[in-house]
């Protein structure tokens, strides 16, 4: 089953691929109920992501990351759009083959210590998929074992600690271990170092790294520091309010933003040099609110750019230079 990608171009998904792809999201929408009705976290988003491929996502907070990877993983209603992982259609699957997916789609979260059982030991956590299954204990003993000296907590010293002794760092490789002992394809990320010390941000990057290599993974990598995001990523999303502003090689789209919002997030980025201040001026004004979002592009109240066509129509995804792809009327040069 593959997706005719031709037949998309133009409609807002021409940043599509569709050739070794591993997961493609077309259209997705995400609805939440709140007071006064219901609106889209996510409105309308498509991208691929290749086998072993490194997916970053971007965007400042509240513009759908986590519903987007959450959504991937049905764990909320997807009202509308496809989900297709491998040759099965996420939105469609029944619930009992939807927990097999889910199982080699393991997600990570930013809270490494609240995602782990208080009363577990580190040992029995990170084989608790295992468990689950019904695999012998011996196994699940040795399992444990190779799994925890896989994120860097060999020997004895982690495995009878309970999550409550561990740092975020360590406790971080042992919610990536649990993932990891389940042996998934995909791995969703959601803010997997936004909540570590910058030191311990880069260990857990590299140890990433390096089980994707040796397990042949492919990750989505959701983040609001661009920073980290650059640094693991091969392709990169940026999103704004539901929607997906632009899509290309993770190098390009750094080195030369086509899309406003794009720029402005890296012109927000802190210098390394604190005393150099911010690479430019900040982003300003307030995010919109996502139940009434600003007809035509929804940057326009926040974009430098903005002129009388951004309020007519809604930009869709055009190619703008090879392989990278931005939703603006203007895009920069
Ligand atoms: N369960 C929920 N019910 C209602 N609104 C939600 C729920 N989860 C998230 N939202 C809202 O949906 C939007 C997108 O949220 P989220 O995907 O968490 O953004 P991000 O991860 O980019 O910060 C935000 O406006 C958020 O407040
Ligand atoms: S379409 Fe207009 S408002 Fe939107 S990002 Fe482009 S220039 Fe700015
Ligand atoms: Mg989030």
């Amino acid at each position: 089953m593959s997706l005719e990608v031709s037949s998309l171009a133009g409609s807002g998904t021409a940043h599509l691929r569709g050739d070794d792809t591993l997961l493609s999201v077309r259209d997705l929408e995400v609805e939440y109920r709140v007071k006064g009705g219901k609106f889209k976290a996510v409105a309308g988003i498509s991208f691929d992501v290749r086998q072993g491929e490194t997916l970053g996502i971007v965007g400042e907070s509240g513009c759908g990351k986590s519903t987007t990877g959450r959504a991937v993983l049905r764990l909320d209603p997807i009202a509308g759009g496809q989900i297709r992982y491998g040759d099965e259609w996420i939105e469609r699957v029944p619930e009992k083959r939807m927990r097999q997916l889910r199982r080699e789609m393991q997600m990570i979260f930013q809270d490494p210590v609240g995602s782990l059982n208080p009363r577990r030991q580190v040992k029995e956590i990170v084989v608790e998929g295992l468990a689950i299954d019904g695999v012998a204990e011996a196994e699940q003993k040795s399992a444990s074992r190779k799994v925890l000296e896989q994120v860097g907590l060999p020997g004895d010293r982690f495995a009878e600690m309970s999550p409550r002794q561990l740092s975020g760092g360590q406790a971080q490789r042992v919610a990536i271990g649990r993932a990891i002992a389940l042996n998934p394809r995909l791995l969703i990320c959601d803010e997997p170092v936004s909540a570590l010390d910058v030191s311990v941000q880069a260990q857990i990057l590299n140890l990433l790294e390096e089980l994707k290599r040796e397990f042949g993974l492919t990750i989505v990598f959701i983040a609001h520091d661009l920073g980290v995001v650059r640094a693991v990523s091969d392709n990169v999303l940026v999103m704004y309010l539901g929607k997906v502003c632009e899509f290309g090689d993770s190098v390009e789209v750094y080195d030369r933003p086509a899309h406003p919002y794009t720029r402005a997030l890296l012109d927000s980025v802190p210098l390394t040099d604190p005393e150099r201040g911010f690479a430019g001026p900040a982003l300003k004004g307030d995010i919109p609110s996502p139940l009434s979002p600003p007809a035509g592009c929804r940057f326009r109240s926040r974009c430098p750019q903005a002129q009388g066509q951004c309020a007519a129509e809604e930009p869709v995804m055009r190619e703008v230079r090879p392989g990278q792809f931005a939703a603006c009327h203007f895009p920069l040069a």
